[in-house]
C-alpha cells in the first residue's frame, strides 16, 4: 500500500488509537481533514463484521448515504445488493465502505449531484480506509470502479485490461477491482446494461470464490 501522501490534508490526527470499529465510526463524525464535511450530512462509514473475508470500497457516499450514514443504500447499493445476492454472496457477511466516506456534490436545481472526489480528497480519507482495512484483516479487497481500484491499485491501473484479476500481495489483502454499479445504472442501453449486470455478478462469483479458497488451510 503506497503511505499517505500529504499530512497537512489528512485524516490521520482524527483517528483514535486501536482497530475499535465502533470507536472508528464515531471518529469519523468529527474528521476535518479535508474540506468536505463542510457539506456533508455526516460521515459515511464502512459497514459490517470484524473478520469479514471479503472487503469491498467504492468511490464516495451518495444522497441516500449521505441521509442515512450507511454506505450503498441509494440506487447503486441495490443494484449492489442484488448482484451480491446473485453470487450467493450475503451482504451481511462482508464489509462495505468508500474510498472517501462523505458525500462530495453539486447542486444542479434542486437535486445534490454527485461530484467526483479529487486526489487530495482521497489521499486525505485514505488513513481510514487503511485503519478500516486493518481492523477487518480480510483476506480479499474488491475495489468496485476505477477511484478505489486506483487507489489501492495505482493511478496507471485500468479496469479494462485488469479486471476481475486477483493481486496477491505479501501480509496484505489480495486486491481486485470490478466496474462500479453506478456505471452499471448509467449505460443507457438495456442489452448493454443486462450483459454488465451478468459480468459484475460473475466478477462478485470468482472473489467470493478465491476468498473461500485463501480460507482453506494449505
Ligand atoms: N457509490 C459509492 O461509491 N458508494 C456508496 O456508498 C454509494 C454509491
Amino acid at each position: 500500500m503506497t503511505p499517505t501522501r500529504d499530512q497537512s490534508e489528512s485524516a490521520a490526527r482524527f483517528i483514535p488509537q486501536g482497530e475499535d470499529l465502533a470507536a472508528l465510526r464515531e471518529a469519523a463524525n468529527s474528521c476535518r481533514g479535508c474540506s468536505l464535511y463542510r457539506h456533508a450530512t455526516q460521515a459515511v462509514f464502512g459497514e459490517g463484521r470484524r473478520g469479514a473475508e471479503i472487503l469491498f470500497i467504492g468511490e464516495q457516499p451518495g444522497d441516500r448515504e449521505d441521509v442515512t450514514g450507511k454506505p450503498f443504500v441509494g440506487p447503486a447499493g441495490k443494484l449492489l445488493d442484488k448482484c451480491l445476492q446473485e453470487a450467493g454472496i450475503d451482504r451481511s457477511k462482508v464489509y462495505v465502505t468508500n474510498a472517501v466516506k462523505h458525500f462530495k456534490w453539486e447542486p444542479r436545481g434542486k437535486i445534490r449531484l454527485h461530484k467526483k472526489p479529487d486526489l487530495a480528497e482521497i489521499a486525505a480519507c485514505r488513513p481510514w480506509l487503511e485503519r478500516e482495512i486493518a481492523a477487518v484483516g480480510p483476506k480479499l479487497i474488491v475495489c468496485l470502479g476505477a477511484t478505489a481500484a486506483q487507489e489501492m491499485l495505482g493511478n496507471k491501473f485500468r479496469l479494462t485490461r485488469h479486471r476481475s484479476e486477483i493481486f496477491e500481495q505479501p501480509n496484505s489483502p489480495a486486491l481486485t477491482a470490478t466496474i462500479h454499479p453506478s456505471a452499471i445504472l448509467r449505460m443507457p442501453d438495456a442489452e448493454a446494461r443486462q450483459q454488465e449486470t451478468a459480468q459484475f455478478v460473475s466478477d462478485l462469483r470468482a472473489a467470493a470464490a478465491y476468498a473461500a479458497r485463501a480460507h482453506e488451510p494449505r
